[in-house]
């Protein structure tokens, strides 16, 4: 299988001149309703599961040198869901939060949470506010955001609101990237989804503009490793133009 260590470690391989291993890459985690039904098994199986392949994809992520990972975990949309999903997602994110800080801490990781307080519960909103203290790092090896009560519309509205609050008529690009949740990295260059979803389900809609998509059929439950590379084999050959012509 040809995989992205070829182009990281060839020093004059064809593809490595086109797109290098991204520093940022997004993740739309879809399909873990559907892999829980045909295991038969109620929808928080399906999200325990996934939960299990977000500490894997960290920790591959890491490996292949990927500097910024940002998680689609739950949108400002998924309160419409029954009231039983919600709870166990906030409950399994409250989990996932207090269990896996030593793992953050002894790999190298920071830990930053994107997204609206409103509707999350004050209990949540500490524990959030703990581990991002506690696992703040000068010079992480990676950098996990997790999307959490997180839209796209609702960020740029957020951004807005705020330089109006400040008094400002009018702003450029570069400005406004600085009222975004996240102001001071990259764009991600690769966002995936599974699932084999053809949607962007109001995930980071600013910063996605020049972003290179990767849909794949694996649901999130079944996204390893090895699914990881398939994602950086297919960005790394891509030529980006950025609206250039050939
Ligand atoms: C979408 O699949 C998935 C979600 C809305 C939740 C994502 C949550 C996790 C991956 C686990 C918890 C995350 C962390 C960070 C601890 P879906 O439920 O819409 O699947 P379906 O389309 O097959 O129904």
């Amino acid at each position: 299988m040809t995989s992205y260590i070829n182009y990281k470690f060839s020093s004059k391989g064809e593809k490595m001149e086109k797109n290098q291993i991204p520093k940022h890459v997004g993740i739309i985690m879809d399909g873990n309703g559907r892999w829980a039904k045909q295991q038969g098994k109620p929808r928080i199986f399906g999200h325990k599961e996934g939960a299990e392949r977000v500490i894997d994809i960290v920790r591959a992520s890491k490996n292949i040198g990927i500097k910024y990972l940002t998680l689609y975990a739950f949108s400002t949309e998924n309160w419409k869901r029954s009231v039983d999903e919600v709870k166990g997602l906030m409950l399994l994110f409250e989990q996932f939060l207090k269990g896996q800080k030593k793992l953050m801490l002894k790999e190298n990781v920071s830990l930053r949470i994107v997204g609206r307080k409103d509707g999350v519960s004050d209990r949540l909103l500490k524990i959030i506010d703990e581990i991002e203290k506690d696992t703040y790092l000068e010079n992480p090896a990676l950098e996990l955001n997790i999307a959490f009560n997180y839209g796209g519309r609702p960020e740029i509205i957020d951004g807005i609101n705020k330089l109006l609050q400040e008094g400002k008529k009018s702003v450029c690009e570069e400005e406004f990237k600085n009222y975004l949740y996240n102001t001071y990295i990259p764009d991600p260059e690769l966002i995936i989804r599974t699932s084999g979803e053809f949607r962007t389900s109001n995930f980071l809609l600013w910063q996605s503009a020049y972003s290179e998509y990767y849909i794949t059929e694996t649901l999130w439950p079944d996204f390893k490793e090895e699914q990881l590379i398939l994602a950086i084999d297919s960005y790394v050959t891509r030529e980006r133009r950025f609206g250039g012509a050939k």
